[in-house]
């Protein structure tokens, strides 16, 4: 990768593309330059905000670009031995300690990975077990040889009850396949003092990564969190890194015509304020479906608050909806051209796809079928993806692309820190705590209690006495 060219780096720039969110072109429900510049002072304010927190708080995740250089040669050396030693490399985790690496594999590697031959792949086969549901667990035993893999176990609570309970089961499955060698099995990533899962690694001799204070599980992709998996399967994590920096230096101006991160920031915040409380995520690559969902976690769960940091009731946020160009063309795209006036849909656009592909000549004596032969797949799909922006902003329908002149390292590590920027910035405008999420406590506690976890015998008691489900509400 080229990303120490000047050059190469400015021609790869991420660029976000606004025309469709305003007036001009989306009508009636689109924004003019005078109620954008009338926010020019509160966008300013979210900048500063955002720029006098980094690195504090719960902000560490601002300076991973640039502070990690020994965790990244640790991390390229452990990822060296992973690829010699072993033939499949499995992470336990959920949430942000999941959807990262999730998302950086399927949009960096070969589209049926797995399904390659070693020699076709840079690493072992990879899956990433991010849910507690009995037939997935059992489906990976299935197709994976204890004694031939490597389980990252990424934490960063150290207390994540279906992170613990896949780790138990692979734990016990590991010591009766390998016995006293389970430990060479197991790498961990958590925070250095917190949780339990530093402490088994300290009992057990774990190789141990850990992830810095101040960086919250959807803000850790650029840290080992996201790192060591994107290294294992052979990918240029520096240049990931570079990426992120060079997003960081493109968004250091506190005006929405020159930072996209603002501006995308600033635009979400006046749609939500309109009563646009869907945001839709569209990418037009199979390879960026899963940013999708990476994305909607860092959204959701950042911006789903009902108090502000005054303590004001607030109840603010955006649901993300996860779309797939072209694919929901034909299934949501309906909904999105007709349906109420309640959404954004951001376009994730690929200027080179990495491949192209061909549409041959045939069906000459059918013209409606012909009509493709001699353009390619390339063509066809922005082709698509232009003419679905046309079509919802000619039925007024706000949406903005975000373009990527090509998937890679660099672009990737550009637009995650596009997304963490952003999601600060309207954090900020809305005056919430970004980074906490004591929304999603509620359920775990009552897990805790059902299950019979010490010290939420309270708890028990109150789900317990709650109200009965009735039969008549059954049918
Ligand atoms: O963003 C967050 O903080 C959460 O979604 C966490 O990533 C998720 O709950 C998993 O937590 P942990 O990494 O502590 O196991």
């Amino acid at each position: 990768m080229n990303f120490r060219n000047k050059d190469w780096r400015n021609g790869m720039r991420v660029t976000v593309d606004y025309n469709n969110m305003m007036k001009k072109f989306v009508g009636a429900d689109g924004f003019k330059d005078s109620e954008i510049n009338e926010l020019k002072e509160a966008a300013a304010d979210a900048f500063d905000c955002v720029a006098q927190g980094r690195g504090k708080g719960m902000m560490g995740w601002t300076e991973l670009p640039y502070n990690q250089k020994e965790i990244v040669e640790d991390i390229l050396a452990t990822a060296k031995e992973v690829r010699r030693k072993f033939k499949y490399f499995v992470v336990l985790g959920i949430g942000g300690s999941a959807l990262g690496p999730i998302a950086v594999f399927n949009a960096l590697c070969h589209l049926h990975y797995n399904d390659l031959a070693p020699s076709k792949r840079k690493g072992p086969k990879f899956y990433v077990e991010d849910n507690v549901d009995p037939e997935r667990m059992a489906a990976l035993l299935d197709v994976i040889e204890p004694e031939k893999t490597c389980f990252n176990v990424i934490t960063k609570s150290g207390a994540t009850s279906e992170t613990m309970a896949q780790y138990l089961i692979i734990n016990d499955m590991l010591v009766k396949a390998v016995g006293d060698k389970a430990n060479d099995h197991i790498i961990a990533t958590t925070d250095a003092a917190k949780g339990n899962l530093i402490k088994l690694a300290e009992q057990n001799d774990y190789k141990t990564f850990c992830i810095p204070d101040g960086v919250g599980g959807r803000f850790s992709e650029l840290c080992p969190v996201g790192l060591l998996p994107a290294a294992v399967l052979g990918l240029d994590i520096k240049a990931m890194l570079a990426g992120a920096a060079f997003m960081d230096n493109v968004c250091s101006k506190p005006s929405v015509a020159k930072n996209p991160a603002l501006a995308s920031a600033v635009l979400q915040y006046m749609a939500m304020k309109r009563g646009k409380n869907v945001g839709v995520m569209m990418p037009y690559a199979d390879s960026l479906k899963f940013m999708s969902d990476w994305y909607c976690q860092l959204w959701a769960e950042s911006l789903g608050k009902n108090v502000t940091l005054d303590g004001k009731p607030c109840n603010v946020g955006q649901t993300p909806v996860k779309a797939l160009g072209v694919t929901d063309q034909h299934s949501q795209v309906q909904l999105y051209t007709e349906g109420p006036f309640d959404k954004v849909v951001t376009f994730l656009s690929v200027g080179n796809y990495r491949k192209e592909f061909p549409i041959p000549h045939g069906c000459e004596d059918i013209p409606d079928v012909a009509f493709l032969g001699g353009h390619t797949m390339n063509e066809l799909i922005a082709a698509e993806n232009k003419a679905t922006a046309y079509a919802l902003t000619k039925a007024g329908r706000q949406n903005y692309t975000i373009t990527l002149p090509e998937v890679n390292e660099f672009t990737l590590g550009q637009l995650m820190y596009l997304f963490e920027l952003q999601t600060a910035y309207a954090g900020a405008l809305f005056h919430i705590d970004t980074f906490n999420q004591p929304g999603v406590e509620a359920g775990k506690q009552a897990t805790y209690a059902l299950l019979g976890k010490k010290g939420y015998e309270a708890k028990r008691e109150e789900l317990d006495n709650a109200p009965k489900a009735e039969d008549k509400y059954i049918v």
